[in-house]
């Protein structure tokens, strides 16, 4: 009987890929996916530390399933991802019950461990990322990362960065289009890095290009990118190659020149200043989305105002804003965590309220418009899909859209999301 499998995944979409592709590595090995996760041979959980918040639900995660390995201690349990550093022996000591510890992306190391036959049987807990929408599919380019922002414990946990060649770039798009993909996300910690580790030193303009035409792929998007590191060419294909969805995931974590420094971001604001404007005029209309980190050691009112000023200068379609942990080993760790729990709490929420209002009247402009939504999947009565500029768009309709492109007028805009209807609106 066919050994079954679960894997558990939290943290970035380079994890979602990874557990993806740690999915299809264990079905090729005959592993099928457990209908229940408890009851799986093969535990994986591919976990995250990026956050404090993170790292605690993964060891929350990891504890509960003593129980599990107790009732059935043939229950292989496999621990990957970035909780994974180098010492392992405290890492084996704390959680005895775990069969293996895999450093971030190591699925040649869970192929070989399940090879070797160390469970009976394996599950999958939640969210089994094979299948999680199979109309847009991640394609890592790039592993780890040859930034030192202070603050990071990535580099740290996944190594510098490593480029993977053209060839088997396009290799993984073909696989995911052959699937069913519509939609590739291109991903890396920061993709404006590409290639420089390669013969010749293509660039991510270069993998667009050479995915471009595959047959049945009809949108591209890449993330994350680098405001010190995404060039003009980089811009110039977005605006040229009509796949490439016109979006920029590109993190500023601070409005306030000092402390970017101390971030070591490599930037000031007004260099970001400068690569928006550069982005909005060679691709209209395009969305931006950034990172925010409230909290940092030393950041005063004064400062922190200067962030929600360029927030509200520069008007992001997102922003994704996470108040500041303290990560073991890295350089912002040896500084005073100096800013109280409740005063980063309270700057997140004003990031937060601030952006609720600024992407409402963003998407407010939407309302009446038609926009082309790649459909992902159903979601409750509704179909659910995205605009080429990132935004969620539900609409209910009786036909199957999954996996098509649909035109839909947008009849409500909300601050996270649209309603419409499918044009020309169906007679009768
Ligand atoms: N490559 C991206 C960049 O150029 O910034 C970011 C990758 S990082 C893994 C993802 C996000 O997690 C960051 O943008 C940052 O906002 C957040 N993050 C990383 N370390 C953090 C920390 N110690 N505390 C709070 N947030 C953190
Ligand atoms: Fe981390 Fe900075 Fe790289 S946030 S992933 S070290 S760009």
């Amino acid at each position: 009987m066919s050994k079954s499998y679960t894997i558990w995944t939290i943290g970035c979409q380079m994890n979602l890929a990874d557990s993806r592709q740690a999915a299809e590595a264990l079905e090729a090995l005959g592993y099928i996916a457990a209908p229940a996760a408890e009851r799986a041979d093969l535990i994986v959980l591919n976990t995250c530390v990026v956050r404090q918040s993170a790292e605690d639900k993964a060891a929350g995660r990891i504890q509960s399933l003593k129980s599990v390995k107790r009732r059935r201690p043939s229950t292989s349990i496999v621990v990957m991802g970035c909780l994974v550093g180098d010492d392992l022996p405290a890492l084996r000591q704390r959680y005895p019950h775990v069969d293996a510890f895999l450093r971030p992306s190591d699925v040649a190391g869970l192929v070989e461990h399940a090879r070797r036959g160390i469970a009976e049987d394996l599950a999958c807990l939640e969210g089994a990322p094979r299948n999680a929408c199979p109309v847009a599919a991640y394609v890592p380019v790039m592993l780890g990362c040859d930034h030192h922002c202070t603050y990071c414990i990535v580099t740290l946990r996944r190594g510098p960065g490593r480029s993977l060649p053209i060839p088997q770039i396009v290799e993984e798009a073909g696989k995911a289009v052959a699937a069913g993909a519509r939609e590739i996300t291109l991903l890396g910690q920061n993709v404006d890095d590409y290639g420089h580790d390669l013969p010749g030193e293509p660039d991510l303009a270069d993998v667009l290009r050479a995915i471009h035409d595959l047959d049945g792929l009809w949108r591209i998007r890449f993330l994350t990118s680098h405001p010190a590191d995404l060039s003009d060419r980089l811009i110039a294909a977005v605006a040229e190659l009509p796949k490439v969805c016109p979006h920029f995931e590109l993190p500023i974590q601070a409005g306030d020149d000092l402390v970017l420094k101390r971030m070591g971001r490599g930037y000031t604001v007004d260099d970001y200043r400068r690569l928006v404007g550069r982005i909005r005029h060679s691709v209209p209309g395009a969305s931006i989305a950034t990172d925010v980190i409230v909290g940092f050691p030393g950041e005063s009112d004064e400062q922190f105002k200067r962030t929600m000023s360029l927030l509200e200068e520069i008007r992001f379609d997102a922003v994704h804003v996470a108040a500041y942990s303290p990560r073991p080993g890295t350089a912002a760790s040896r500084l005073a965590d100096d800013v109280p729990p409740e005063v980063k709490a309270a700057r997140r929420q004003a990031v937060e309220d601030l952006q609720e209002r600024i992407v409402g009247e963003i998407n407010g402009q939407l309302a009446g418009q038609a926009v082309e939504v790649l459909v992902e999947e159903p979601h409750k009565v509704r179909w659910k899909g995205r605009t080429r500029t990132n935004k969620l768009v539900f609409f209910e309709h009786p036909d199957d859209w999954q996996g098509k492109l649909a035109q839909v007028r947008i009849t409500w805009a909300g601050p996270w999301s649209l309603l419409g209807e499918v044009t020309p609106a169906p007679r009768g």
